[in-house]
């Protein structure tokens, strides 16, 4: 593993070792051991778009490994000038040991680690989220006790979350269903992809337009904001067209009784959930969100300790 790009080049192994490690980093974080891994290393953070968690969970997960990380708004660096990514890439792999970057093109990010020599982690792209998802998946490991042979029904938009999820459930043998309405679906290379990672895993990729159908016995219901970064000036035609897939009280009772709640966050309450499944006993979002520490650390200890 030199990068963290996308869950879809991870195997099931590498997946589940990043999950023990993650689990492993956290006891030891809430015990007060500290583990300097990362002791005089520096990831820079490019953001081109908006982030808490992950701006937040990234640096305090430097400081906790003993190293530093540099906020870099591609606003104000040369690269939002218009400076290549190519030459951004040589010249930060000379100052830096990695590079964490959020931003809208996913082949920026390829580039990013083609030109440079330095580990590069997706922090979030118009495609994938793949920190997101290790960090998802190691929250239901924490719950359930297991992953393999469980469902995730992921119900709204087909976005970055939808093609991560996809990704990270079939690879580790859990049955993932995702309803979106027509023309927002996820893109077919995710869903080849998944269904070949099921064929090895052994699990299942369904496909719909019905929520009822994805939802159906499933021990994980996953949504996400029906409008991404981005995508602002849609709002109101998607608020429309996404009602169908609201995760309210009624459709959640399709899962199963003890079915977890996730959602990435940002939620907008009363669009893609309402108060009473996100804000309720079965959701599980505070704890899903602490976990993007220390899944993410222990993407930076594989990636980067000597
Ligand atoms: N879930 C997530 O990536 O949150 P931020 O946009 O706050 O980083
Ligand atoms: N799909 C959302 C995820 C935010 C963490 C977006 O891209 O804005």
């Amino acid at each position: 593993m030199n990068h963290l790009i996308s869950l879809n080049d991870l195997s099931c192994d590498e997946i589940n070792e990043l999950i023990d490690l993650a689990i492993k980093l956290k006891k030891d974080n809430k015990e007060g051991k500290t583990h300097h891994y990362l002791k005089g290393q520096s990831l820079g953070m490019i953001f081109s778009k908006s982030s808490t968690r992950t701006r937040v969970s990234f640096e305090v997960g430097m400081y906790q490994l003993g190293g530093q990380a540099l906020f870099l708004s591609s606003n104000d660096i040369q690269l939002g000038r218009g400076e290549p990514i190519s030459d951004t890439a040589q010249v930060l792999s000379r100052f830096l040991d990695g590079i964490m970057i959020r931003t809208f093109k996913h082949s920026d990010v390829v580039e990013l680690a083609e030109k440079g020599s330095i580990p590069i982690i997706n922090g979030l792209t118009d495609d994938e989220h793949p920190c997101q998802v290790l960090a998802d998946l190691q929250t239901i490991y924490e719950h359930k006790g297991t992953l393999k042979g469980l469902k995730l029904a992921y119900i709204g938009d087909g976005n970055n979350m939808a093609h991560s999820l996809l990704h990270g459930c079939s690879k580790v043998g859990m049955d993932v269903a995702v309803a979106s309405p027509d023309g927002y679906t996820c893109g077919e290379k995710f869903v080849n992809e998944a269904k070949a990672a099921a064929e090895i895993s052994g699990s299942k990729v369904i496909m719909t337009s019905d929520p009822i159908e994805a939802i159906k016995d499933a021990d994980v219901v996953y949504t996400d904001t029906w409008a991404s970064m981005g995508q602002e000036a849609e709002k109101e035609i998607r608020a429309k067209i996404f009602a169908p897939y609201q995760v309210n009280k009624e459709l959640f009772a399709h899962a199963k009784k003890d079915a977890m709640f996730l959602h990435c966050l940002p939620a907008y309450r009363g669009y893609e959930v309402t108060e009473d499944v996100i804000d309720g006993p079965n959701s599980y979002i505070f704890d899903e969100a602490e976990n993007r520490l220390h899944a993410q650390k222990a993407v930076l200890v594989k990636l980067m300790a000597k």
